[in-house]
């Protein structure tokens, strides 16, 4: 595997994550216009599981970066004919491409892409791991209190189907945050705390909520989405319980009126369409860095 590959949270030091963190900064102000100064990157974005923000940012990380992009989708290619993902990523490589976006629903896909030597990024697999976005939203909470450390953080929702979930676990328990986990007990994952929700409320910092991901097989039978709102959602009356300079978050999709009321989406705590903002420079500071390219702060002027 090629090396500045990101394929999981759990293999970022906490220095690798300030330097992406620090140069994602850098691109929203000083490098706003940078590009990559080599004669051409070939991007690859292989999309086998539906995505908008993932996708979208990427693709606009890698054009505003100067790469050429090409996406490829899994119902169009010739994984349809059997084509295994190795032996569609090994064609790529041998089609010159430089860097791989990929987005997958098996668990760690990339377990069996040892031997391609073109950078690879995650872009979301399985339940396992879904690193971008949760540097996006390390990047969101640090913009919003100046450190991660010591903050706290309920997740609420899906947990058990939950990449973001497990990134973030990892991720913020690594800056000495303190995550605690709540939804219906259907939902619970072995290892990460349950709370009541509504105790956690007053104490968070941020209170990150989850979709329903019907198509991992979540499903609540007897629940209507209203009675979901009131018992597990972000709702008026939980808005009004948290610290004044809490934020709500939500990797999003949202579905208005389930997980979230639709009033509370732009309301003024919360930070979910800047979470979308922060996903291009982020993304554009992981191709950086997966190019080869050294921190924006280790660059010295001659
Ligand atoms: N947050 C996220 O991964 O959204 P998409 O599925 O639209 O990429």
């Amino acid at each position: 595997m090629k090396k500045n590959s990101l394929l999981a949270m759990g293999d970022l030091s906490r220095e690798d994550i300030i330097h992406i963190l620090d140069d994602a900064l850098l691109f929203h102000d000083t490098y706003k216009d940078w590009q990559l100064p080599l004669p051409r990157v070939l991007a690859a974005n292989l999309f086998f599981e539906a995505s908008t923000r993932t996708h979208f940012s990427f693709e606009s990380a890698e054009y505003q970066l100067g790469c050429k992009v090409s996406d490829i989708y899994g119902e169009t290619s010739s994984v349809t004919k059997g084509e295994s993902l190795y032996d569609t990523l090994k064609t790529l490589e041998m089609h010159g491409f430089d860097l791989f976006v990929i987005r997958h629903s098996k668990d760690r896909f990339y377990e069996e892409l040892e031997n391609i030597h073109v950078p690879i990024i995650n872009a979301g697999d399985g339940k396992t791991d879904h690193p971008t976005q949760c540097l996006l939203d390390l990047l969101t909470m640090r913009q919003q209190f100046g450190h991660l450390e010591g903050l706290n953080v309920v997740i609420c929702g899906d947990i058990e189907h939950s990449r973001v979930a497990s990134s973030n676990k990892t991720a913020l328990e690594l800056f000495g945050a303190n995550v605690v986990f709540a939804g219906p007990k259907e939902w619970e994952r072995e290892g990460y705390k349950s709370v009541d929700f509504d105790e956690a409320i007053p104490w968070a910092d941020v209170v990150m909520m989850l979709r329903i991901q019907r198509e991992r097989g979540a499903s609540l039978k007897d629940m209507s989405d209203g009675e979901y709102l009131e018992k597990f959602g972000m709702n008026k009356r939980r808005y009004e319980m948290m610290k004044d300079n809490a934020i709500i978050m939500h990797p999003a999709p949202f579905n208005r009126g389930v997980e979230i009321d639709g009033d509370l989406v732009e309301a003024e705590k919360s930070r979910i369409f800047w979470q979308m903002y922060n996903g291009v420079l982020v993304r554009k500071a992981v191709i950086k860095r997966a190019l080869g390219f050294p921190p924006f702060g280790d660059y010295h002027e001659n």
